[in-house]
């Protein structure tokens, strides 16, 4: 097979066959496509599209690139969730207690934060001890005795993905929808569930920055699911601000315990989030029949203490200090916490959820490079919401600051992505849409 012929067939418009496909994938692998012909093929499919079938036929290679857990042995229905990826975003660490805490099974493996977006083995670590590289065999035996475990990706897991992801990153080619849902459900399907609830958010700080593009991809995400016998559907929710009140991988940490602990109300959006993924995956889980019957379920798991149980326990079996669970003050110790105060009187406007997460990363909360270290308990806490009324002098938010070299620069990215404007904003719906 020629490799220049495969690039030209898809430059021009025509599909890729799946020979062809799984050609180029395991080149991408073994080095006998070189770095530059793959990035010439992704941007032809950033350019060209795929269909549904060459979707799912570069998902199921990507699949096989590398090793493939095998969860056969843990008992049940093993339901995975996924965010693509959003600022203030703590979902994980609560919906995979709750989940657990009404009988589900849920082993997962996380990312770290990608640029202005958070990742869940971060959110792990702000507790110390915690130890996210586990070997499969403890990963699963935590499963056993907790319902659910959360851990780093296994080094081994969709190599293809590593390599198109590190020179998509660098060459223009992210934002393509078959590449994005290739990516994302190959990774899913190599680590083993069966049912796998998604939670694509659409605004300003997601990949997809309208309700109809997040549809999209949902849609394409949910056939791969059911191309390859995988229960699955998608929420689409908004991430034109961010969804809990703190940003930072302590502070994400502590409100998570927070929302367990039922120290927040139902209508909170974050809370009001979380329920509806727990929901669906106990749902896909076979646990219930329908939405209705979990809210009951997943309130009393928060009302008994058992969701926050389950964490805890999660983060004992880690290695974590769970006195940093009983105490999450803890989390959150740092030099100085700066209010940031409105200067007028008025209605909180609408945000950049981008800029406000950026800022955060100029604090120390996220990272540029891989290699660029995380603080823990660095980070930005909104003290407002969209179109909540503000008085001036009042505090936005506070910043929770160890190293101020990028302060400046931090507070104007942030000013750029909130304002205060005198009539209140329209109100937007927090859920889209549930694409099954
Ligand atoms: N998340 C992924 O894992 N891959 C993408 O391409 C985009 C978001
Ligand atoms: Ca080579």
């Amino acid at each position: 097979m020629l490799i220049t012929e495969i690039i030209e067939k898809k430059r021009d418009g025509y599909e890729n066959s799946r020979e062809e496909i799984e050609f180029m994938i395991r080149g991408a692998v073994n080095g006998g496509v070189e770095d530059y012909q793959l990035t010439a093929w992704m941007m032809a499919i950033c350019c060209r599209g795929m269909s549904n079938e060459e979707t799912a036929l570069l998902t199921s290679a990507m699949v096989r690139s590398g090793e493939i857990v095998d969860l056969s042995d843990l008992p049940g229905v093993k339901v995975d969730k996924h965010s693509t990826g959003g600022v203030g975003d703590t979902s994980t660490l609560v919906a995979v207690p709750l989940v657990a805490a009404c009988g589900g099974t849920v082993a997962k493996m996380s990312g770290r934060g990608l640029a202005h977006s958070g990742g869940t083995v971060d959110k792990l670590e702000s507790v110390p001890g915690v130890c996210t590289e586990q070997p499969l065999e403890r990963f699963k035996e935590i499963v056993r005795k907790t319902g659910a475990c959360v851990v780093g990706q296994s080094k081994n897991l969709d190599p293809a993905d590593k390599k198109m992801y590190a020179l998509r990153d660098v060459s223009g080619t992210v934002l393509s929808i078959p590449l994005i849902a290739s990516s994302i459900m190959s990774k899913k399907i190599a680590s083993g569930a069966n049912a796998i609830v998604l939670d694509v958010k659409a605004g300003s700080g997601a990949f997809m920055e309208t309700p109809e593009k997040a549809r999209e991809l949902a849609e394409t995400m949910v056939k791969i699911g059911k191309h390859v016998g995988r229960k699955t559907v998608a929420l689409i929710t908004d991430m034109n601000r961010p969804l809990g009140m703190s940003i930072g991988n302590g502070l994400e940490m502590k409100e998570a315990i927070e929302v367990l602990s039922g120290a927040v109300p139902p209508d909170d959006p974050l809370y009001t989030v979380c329920f509806a993924i727990a929901a669906q995956m106990l749902k896909l889980s076979g646990i219930v029949e329908s939405e209705e019957q979990a809210y009951p379920m997943l309130t009393a798991a928060i009302e008994s203490g058992e969701a926050l149980k389950r964490l805890r326990t999660m983060l004992a079996l880690l290695g974590g200090d769970v006195s940093f669970v009983d105490e999450p003050e803890k989390l959150v110790q740092v030099r100085k916490i700066i209010p940031v105060c409105a200067r007028i009187r008025g209605f909180v406007g609408d945000m950049n959820a981008r800029r406000i997460g950026s800022a955060a990363l100029l604090l120390g909360a996220g990272r540029e490079k891989l290699s660029d270290r995380i603080d823990p308990a660095v980070g930005i806490v909104m003290k407002k919401r969209c179109g909540e009324p503000i008085e001036k002098g009042e505090a936005l938010a506070e910043f929770y600051v160890n190293d101020e070299s990028r302060l400046e620069e931090a507070l104007s990215l942030f000013n750029s992505g909130i304002g205060v404007v005198t009539e209140p904003p329209e109100e937007m719906p927090l859920i889209y849409d549930l694409i099954d």
